[in-house]
C-alpha cells in the first residue's frame, strides 16, 4: 500500500484506547493502522517519537466575523482558523445570525461567504434562529437535511438574540422531528435586563458590573427551563458556554433521569474568575463576556463535571474583540462593551494542562471533550473526531510535555490582548494536519487559506 504521509513512533490516542501504532495516509484519509508500517511505501514520513497523536480538536462554538454590539469580532475565518490550527483544532462549527424578518438560508449564504476561500480548516456552521414564523419551520428541517443540523436559541439578549419560550418550543418540536440539535443561551435574559437597567441608575457602569449583573441563578432558571421544554418537546438539547455549579447541577439531575441533555464549558470558566475584574480601570473589559466570570470556587465543581461526563464538551466561544477601540466603546457604560473574549487558540493546552497534567482525567477522557464528542453530538463521527482507517486524517501530533507561556505577544489570534496571559501550559501542537494536509509545523504555520471546506453534518442520532 503506498501512503502520502506515514507518521511513525507515535502514542495513537482516541477517546477509548492508547496504544503504539503507526499511521498511513492516503487521499487524506487514514488507511492504515499497525505496527511496522513500510516507510518505503511513503512519499512523506512523520516522526512522532515521544508524542500523542490524538485526533484534530473539535471546537463547535466560534464566532468568526460575527457583528456584534456595534462592531465586529476582531478574527475572519483566515485568522481565525489559523490561530484554531495552531492550538490543534482542525474543525470548527461557527453560527450564521439570521436577522429578523430573514430566512434561514439567507443567513447561512452570508456565512458561506464569509468562509470560503479564506478557512484553512473544515467547518460547519450552527443557525442563530431570531425569527420564527410557522412557515419558516420546514426551512428548518430542509436545512438539516443540507447538513445544517443544529440551531441555536438566545434565552438573553433583549431586543436582540433573546426569542420567546413558545418559539423554542416550536424549534425543539421541529428539531425533535427532522433529527437537529437545538443549542441553548440559557440565561433569564429578561430578568438579568432589570438588574442592569437598576445598576446603571445606581451609576455602576464598570466592567465587573457585567458580571454582577447577571446572577447565577439567571443560568440555573433557563437551563432548568430550556430542559423542560426539551423534556416536553422530546427533543436533545445542548447548553452551550455553562459556567456555574447551579446551571451544572440542572444538566447533571437531568441526565440522571436518562433524558439527552448536553453541555459544554469553556477554557475561561475553568481558569478564570470574578476575581479577574480586580485590575485597573477599564482592564476588567477584557473579561466581559457571557455568561461572565463567577466566584473561582464554580472551577473545581466544572472540572468534576467533565470528569464525570456531566459535561460533554469543552468548545471556546470565540468571539474576539481588540481592547483598544473595540472593548472601548463600553468605557463608560459596560452594556456598551462588546460581549466576547479570544480563545480560539488555546483550548487544547489548557484542557490538557489542568485535566491531564493535573491529575483530574486521562488522556482519553481529555481526546473525548475536545474531538470525539462534539463530533458525535454535532454528525461529524467517525468521519472527524476519532483515528481509524476511513476517517479523514485531522491529526495532531501532541507533545505531552511542551511547555509554553500563554501570551498576546506570540498568540495568532487577531485581538491584542490574552485572556489567560502568563498563563504557563505543558501540552501543545507539534503538527497538525488537516486532511492529510499538513497544516502546522512546529509553530510555523505551512497550510493554505481556501484549503477548509464546509462539512455536511449527519442528524443528530445519540438517543
Ligand atoms: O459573550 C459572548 N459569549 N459572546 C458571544 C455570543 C454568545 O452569547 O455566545
Ligand atoms: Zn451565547
Ligand atoms: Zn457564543
Amino acid at each position: 500500500m503506498q501512503f502520502d504521509t506515514l507518521i511513525q513512533n507515535g502514542i495513537i490516542a482516541t477517546a477509548t484506547d492508547t496504544y503504539a501504532s503507526d499511521l498511513g495516509i492516503s487521499g487524506g484519509k487514514i488507511v492504515a493502522l499497525g505496527q511496522n508500517l513500510p516507510a518505503d511505501a511513503a512519499s512523506h514520513v512523520v516522526d512522532a517519537a515521544g508524542n500523542y497523536i490524538i485526533p484534530g480538536g473539535i471546537d463547535v462554538h466560534t464566532h468568526l466575523d460575527m457583528p456584534f454590539g456595534g462592531t465586529k469580532s476582531a478574527d475572519d475565518f483566515e485568522s481565525g482558523t489559523i490561530a484554531a490550527a495552531f492550538g490543534g483544532t482542525t474543525t470548527l462549527i461557527d453560527f450564521a445570525i439570521q436577522q429578523k424578518g430573514q430566512t434561514l438560508r439567507n443567513a447561512l449564504d452570508t456565512w458561506w461567504k464569509k468562509a470560503d476561500g479564506k478557512a484553512v480548516i473544515d467547518y460547519g456552521f450552527h443557525c442563530i434562529v431570531t425569527d420564527l414564523p410557522d412557515a419558516r419551520l420546514e426551512e428548518m428541517k430542509s436545512l438539516a437535511g443540507e447538513g445544517v443540523t443544529s440551531f441555536k436559541l438566545f434565552m438573553a439578549y433583549p431586543g436582540i438574540f433573546m426569542v420567546e419560550d413558545a418559539l423554542i418550543f416550536k424549534a425543539m418540536l421541529t428539531a425533535s422531528d427532522s433529527g437537529s440539535m437545538i443549542c441553548m443561551h440559557a440565561e433569564n435574559g429578561g430578568a438579568i435586563d432589570v438588574i442592569v437597567r437598576r445598576a446603571l441608575a445606581e451609576g455602576k457602569t464598570a466592567p465587573k458590573y457585567h458580571a454582577l449583573t447577571r446572577p447565577t441563578t439567571a443560568e440555573a432558571e433557563a437551563t432548568g427551563r430550556a430542559i423542560a421544554l426539551a423534556e416536553m418537546a422530546g427533543s436533545p438539547v445542548y447548553i452551550v458556554h455553562l459556567s456555574c455549579s447551579e446551571a451544572l447541577e440542572k444538566v447533571r439531575e437531568a441526565r440522571d433521569r436518562g433524558l439527552p441533555v448536553y453541555a459544554e464549558t469553556c477554557p475561561q470558566y475553568l481558569y478564570l474568575s470574578i476575581e479577574n475584574f480586580d485590575v485597573p480601570g477599564f482592564e476588567g473589559a477584557k473579561y466581559v463576556f457571557t455568561p461572565p466570570l463567577r466566584e473561582k470556587w464554580h472551577q473545581e465543581r466544572l472540572w468534576k463535571g467533565l470528569a464525570a461526563d456531566q459535561l460533554q464538551v469543552v468548545s471556546t466561544d470565540h468571539c474576539p474583540f481588540c481592547y483598544k477601540e473595540q472593548k472601548e466603546l463600553g468605557k463608560d457604560d459596560f452594556t456598551k462593551i462588546p460581549n466576547g473574549g479570544p480563545g480560539i487558540e488555546h483550548r487544547l493546552s489548557l484542557v490538557f494542562t489542568g485535566g491531564v497534567h493535573g491529575g483530574r482525567f486521562p488522556v482519553n477522557r481529555f481526546v473525548e471533550m475536545v474531538s470525539t464528542a462534539p463530533a458525535r453530538l454535532f454528525g461529524l463521527y467517525p468521519r472527524k473526531g476519532t483515528i481509524a482507517v476511513g476517517s479523514d486524517a485531522d491529526l495532531v501530533i501532541f507533545d505531552p510535555n511542551l511547555e509554553q507561556v500563554i501570551s498576546a505577544a506570540t498568540h495568532h489570534m487577531r485581538v491584542d490582548y490574552s485572556m489567560f496571559e502568563g498563563i504557563k501550559v505543558k501540552g501543545a501542537p507539534r503538527q497538525v494536519l488537516s486532511r492529510g494536509r499538513l497544516l502546522i509545523d512546529n509553530g510555523k504555520f505551512v497550510g493554505r487559506a481556501g484549503h477548509g471546506e464546509f462539512v455536511k453534518r449527519q442528524r443528530y442520532s445519540l438517543q
